[in-house]
C-alpha cells in the first residue's frame, strides 16, 4: 500500500498473522477434493464453479503413488432418488481441460522450523458457472486412484421466489461483540441507580439472534471469509472472499460462488451500494463483489467491483450504484491501483459522479451513480474526527494522493443517508440493498485502543438511529429489512473501574494494579457526567467526558504484551515495537505507550503486534419485513439465506422472474 495514515500499523500487523495448525488444503482432508465441499448449501439458481483436485504428495507423511496424481479421475452428481450423471451431462456443459500444478505446505511447526515443506503434485479440472435449480439433496462423487472416493453432500435449500422486503440495509459493526455494545452503552448513555435513561438504537430492535462465525477450515475467522459467508451463503477460508480456496498458485482461478448483489442485480435489477469507514477495497465492503482468495489483491478487487469478474465469464453485478469509503490509493493512478490505471477516470467514464470530500458528498444529486472516496487507507476514527481533531493534520491521506491531510471528511452517518437517497431514487420500485460498515471498531480493537473502537461503535449506532428516522421520512421504513450485526468477535470486555489518578501516582506495576476497582469498587460510569469547563460538543448518545478520572478497566487476554493506564489515548495507539538487539518478530511493550501505566503480559505469539479476533457468537438485530426469521442461534451463512428468502432471490429455472420492476418498466434515473 502507498502512503498510509497512522492506521497502517494495524493493517500490517493483521496480515502478518500465521496459523499454527497447518493444513494441506482446508476443506479437503482426503487426496481428492471437491469444491464446494461436503456440507455446502446453495440457493436455487445461484451460480458457482466446481473444482476437482486429485493430490499426489511427493514426500512427507502422506507420500503417495510416487507423486503421480491420477489424471483419469471421474466425477458424478446424483440427486437424492435420481440417477447418477457426469457433471458435463447433468449441467449440459463441455468437459474442461485437465490442469496440473504442484504446491507445498508445512505439516507442523517442526517441519517449518526445519524448512522441510511437503510437496504435492495435483491434477485438476474446473467447471465454471453452474447452477442447480431444483431444491433437494445432492451427492457429488469424485473417484480416483482406482477405488478411492471423496463425496460431497450438498443441499439446495427450498426457498421463496417472492419478494417480502423491497429494500435491505445491512449494518456491519466489524468485530462488534455484545461486550463492546454493552461498554459503548455505558459510555454514551446515562444511568441513574442502575437504570438507563436512554438506550442505544440497537437495544430497541424488536428481534435479536446470534450467529456462529467459524470459517470453513478454522474456528476463528477473518473479515474476508466471514463477510463472504454473509453475502454468499458459503463459508470460506481466512483471507478469501467469493471463492473456495483451491491449491493452485493463481489468486484468481479459485472456484467462485455468486454473491447477494450479483444475484439481486440479475434477478430484480435492484440498486445496490456499499458504505464503509474502511478503504472500500477492504474485506467487508469489497466481498460483495470480490472473487479472490487474497483479500490483499486490492487493485484487482476494485476492478472487479466496477467491471465484474473479467478473468472468467461470470455474472455481472453492474457496478455499484453507490460506493462511499476510503482507500484512495486504489483509485488515483499509482502502483496500488489495478495496472496503474486511474480509477477515478474509469468510474467517471462509466457515468459515476465522483466526490472526494464531505462538501461535495452533500451536494451530490440523487439520480446518478456515485463514487465517494474521501481519503487514503481507512478513515481517521470518530474520536479523531470529532474530539481530537488536531490529529487529522498528521494524516497524509489526501484522496488525490498528495501528502496533505484529508480534512473535509464525512462520517458514517452522512455517507449512509446520502447512499439511501441515491439508492432509493435509482432503485425505484425495484428496491435496493445497502451494506454500511463501522469498520474501525475492529481495527481499533486490534490496536487495543478501546476508546477509539467504542467511539466508532457509537457512531455506527448513531447512524442506525438516523437511518431509521430517514426511512420513516421517505416512507420506506415498512418496506425495509434493517439488520445490524458483526462479522466476528474480538477479545474485549470490561471487568471493573480504574482510578487513573491513583494509578498514575504509584511507582511500581504491582501498586498501580491497586487502582483497578472490581465488583462494588468498579463504581459507576463517569463518561456521562459533564465536567466543568470541558465541552466535547459531540451531542447526545456520545460521552460528555472521554477522559474521566474514574475510567473503565477494559480488555481481555487475546493481546500482545502492552502497558495500560486505562486513559483515553489522545493520539492513535501503538502498544509494542521492535527493540534494538532483538529480532523484528520479538516485540516488546512500546516505551512511549501509556508510560505511567503498568505492564500486562499478553498471550499471543510475541511476533503479534495487535489483538486478535475471538470465537464468540455475535448478535444479529433485525427490524422490518422477515424480522421474525432472525431470532435464535444459527450460522453466519444462514443470514444470506434469510435475506435471500426475504428478497425472493431463489430461481426455479434459469428464466428471469416475473414481478414488480421486471419487463418493460424503465429504471428510474438512468
Ligand atoms: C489415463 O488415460 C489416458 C488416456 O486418456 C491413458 O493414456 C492412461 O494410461 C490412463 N492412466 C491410467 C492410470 O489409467
Ligand atoms: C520434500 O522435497 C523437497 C525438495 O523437492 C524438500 O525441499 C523438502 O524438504 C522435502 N520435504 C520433506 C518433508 O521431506
Ligand atoms: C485476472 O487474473 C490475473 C492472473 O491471475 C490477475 O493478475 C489479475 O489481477 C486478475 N484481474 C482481475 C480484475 O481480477
Ligand atoms: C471538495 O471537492 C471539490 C471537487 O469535488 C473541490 O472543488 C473542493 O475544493 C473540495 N473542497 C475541499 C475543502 O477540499
Ligand atoms: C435527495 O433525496 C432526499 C430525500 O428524499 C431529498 O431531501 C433531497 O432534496 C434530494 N436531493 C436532491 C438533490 O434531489
Ligand atoms: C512478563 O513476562 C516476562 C517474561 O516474558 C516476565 O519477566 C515479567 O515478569 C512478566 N511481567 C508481568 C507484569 O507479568
Amino acid at each position: 500500500m502507498g502512503k498510509l495514515g497512522i492506521l497502517a500499523v494495524v493493517t500490517v500487523a493483521v496480515t502478518a498473522a500465521t496459523a499454527q495448525t497447518f493444513q494441506r488444503l482446508g476443506a479437503c482432508p482426503d487426496l481428492g477434493c471437491v469444491l464446494p465441499p461436503d456440507q455446502s448449501d446453495f440457493l436455487p439458481g445461484q451460480y458457482f464453479d466446481l473444482r476437482l483436485e486429485v493430490h499426489a504428495p511427493v514426500n512427507g507423511s502422506e507420500a503417495f503413488n510416487n507423486g503421480e496424481p491420477d489424471e483419469n479421475f471421474t466425477v458424478t452428481i446424483t440427486k437424492e432418488g435420481g440417477e447418477s450423471k457426469s457433471i458435463a451431462e447433468f449441467f449440459d456443459v463441455a468437459e474442461p481441460e485437465l490442469e496440473k500444478w504442484d504446491f507445498h505446505w508445512y505439516e507442523d511447526l517442526f517441519a517449518k522450523d526445519a524448512h522441510a515443506p511437503s510437496v504435492v503434485n495435483v491434477a485438476s479440472k474446473i467447471y465454471r458457472k453452474l447452477a442447480i435449480y431444483e431444491p433437494g439433496n445432492y451427492v457429488v462423487t469424485l473417484k480416483y486412484y482406482d477405488g478411492q472416493t471423496t463425496t460431497a453432500n450438498w443441499v439446495v435449500r427450498p426457498l421463496a421466489t417472492q419478494k417480502k422486503a423491497k429494500n435491505v440495509i445491512l449494518f456491519i459493526g466489524d468485530g462488534m461483540t455484545t461486550n463492546m455494545i454493552t461498554a459503548a452503552r455505558l459510555l454514551g448513555h446515562k444511568s441513574i441507580n442502575g437504570k438507563y435513561q436512554s438506550l442505544l438504537q440497537m437495544d430497541q430492535f424488536p428481534v435479536v439472534g446470534h450467529q456462529m462465525t467459524h470459517s470453513i477450515d478454522s474456528f476463528i475467522t477473518d473479515s474476508a471469509n466471514s463477510a463472504s459467508a454473509l453475502y454468499t451463503g458459503h463459508k470460506s477460508t481466512v483471507n478469501a472472499m467469493g471463492v473456495y480456496v483451491d491449491s493452485s498458485a493463481d489468486f484468481f482461478d479459485d472456484p467462485k460462488v455468486e454473491t447477494i448483489v450479483e444475484l439481486l442485480k440479475r434477478t430484480w435489477d435492484s440498486a445496490w451500494g456499499a458504505v464503509s469507514t474502511a478503504a472500500i477495497s477492504d474485506a467487508t465492503p469489497i466481498a460483495l463483489t470480490g472473487h479472490s482468495r487474497s483479500r490483499y489483491a486490492y487493485g484487482s478487487l476494485i476492478d472487479q467491483g466496477l467491471n465484474s469478474v473479467t478473468n472468467y465469464s461470470w455474472t455481472n453485478q453492474g457496478g455499484p450504484d453507490v460506493w462511499f469509503g476510503g482507500g484512495a490509493e486504489q483509485f488515483y493512478p499509482n502502483s496500488d491501483s489495478y495496472e496503474g490505471k486511474d480509477y477515478y477516470e474509469a468510474f467517471a467514464k462509466a457515468g459515476y459522479e465522483i466526490s472526494l470530500n464531505k462538501t461535495s458528498l452533500l451536494e451530490l444529486g440523487n439520480s446518478s451513480r456515485a463514487l465517494g472516496i474521501f481519503c487514503q487507507s481507512h478513515f481517521p476514527v470518530w474520536l479523531d474526527r470529532n474530539v481530537f481533531t488536531e490529529n487529522l493534520e498528521s494524516f497524509k491521506n489526501d484522496p488525490l494522493g498528495s501528502e496533505n491531510p484529508a480534512l473535509d471528511l464525512p462520517g458514517l452517518k452522512e455517507m449512509t443517508l446520502k447512499a439511501i437517497d441515491i439508492l432509493h431514487t435509482r432503485g425505484g420500485d425495484k428496491g435496493f440493498f445497502l451494506m454500511s460498515e463501522g469498520a474501525s471498531i475492529d481495527k481499533q480493537m486490534h490496536a487495543l485502543d478501546y476508546d477509539r473502537a467504542l467511539g466508532d461503535l457509537l457512531e455506527l449506532d448513531d447512524t442506525v438511529r438516523a437511518t431509521i428516522n430517514h426511512l420513516k421520512e421517505i416512507g420506506e421504513l415498512e418496506n425495509t429489512l434493517v439488520l445490524v450485526t458483526a462479522d466476528h468477535g474480538h477479545g474485549f470486555d470490561v471487568f471493573g473501574g480504574v482510578d487513573t489518578k491513583y494509578l498514575s501516582a504509584q511507582e511500581n506495576d504491582r501498586d498501580k494494579r491497586r487502582a483497578v476497582g472490581i465488583y462494588e469498587q468498579a463504581g459507576l460510569s463517569q463518561y456521562t457526567v459533564p465536567v466543568e469547563g470541558v465541552s466535547y460538543g459531540t451531542g447526545p448518545n456520545f460521552p460528555v467526558n472521554w477522559d474521566p478520572r474514574y475510567s473503565l478497566a477494559a480488555g481481555l487476554s487475546a493481546n500482545p504484551d502492552h502497558r495500560e493506564n486505562y486513559r483515553v489515548h489522545k493520539k492513535p495507539r501503538k502498544v509494542v515495537s521492535n527493540t534494538p538487539g532483538f529480532s523484528k518478530n520479538d516485540l516488546f511493550v512500546d516505551s512511549k505507550d501509556s508510560p505511567d501505566g503498568f505492564v500486562i503480559n499478553g498471550t499471543l505469539p510475541v511476533s503479534e503486534s495487535a489483538g486478535v479476533h475471538s470465537l464468540t457468537d455475535v448478535a444479529v438485530f433485525a427490524m422490518g419485513p422477515c424480522q421474525e426469521t432472525f431470532g435464535g442461534v444459527y450460522g453466519n451463512i444462514d443470514i444470506f439465506y434469510k435475506v435471500a428468502n426475504c428478497l425472493g432471490l431463489a430461481r426455479p429455472d434459469n428464466k428471469p422472474p416475473a414481478g414488480p420492476g421486471s419487463g418493460c418498466k424503465k429504471h428510474q434515473g438512468q
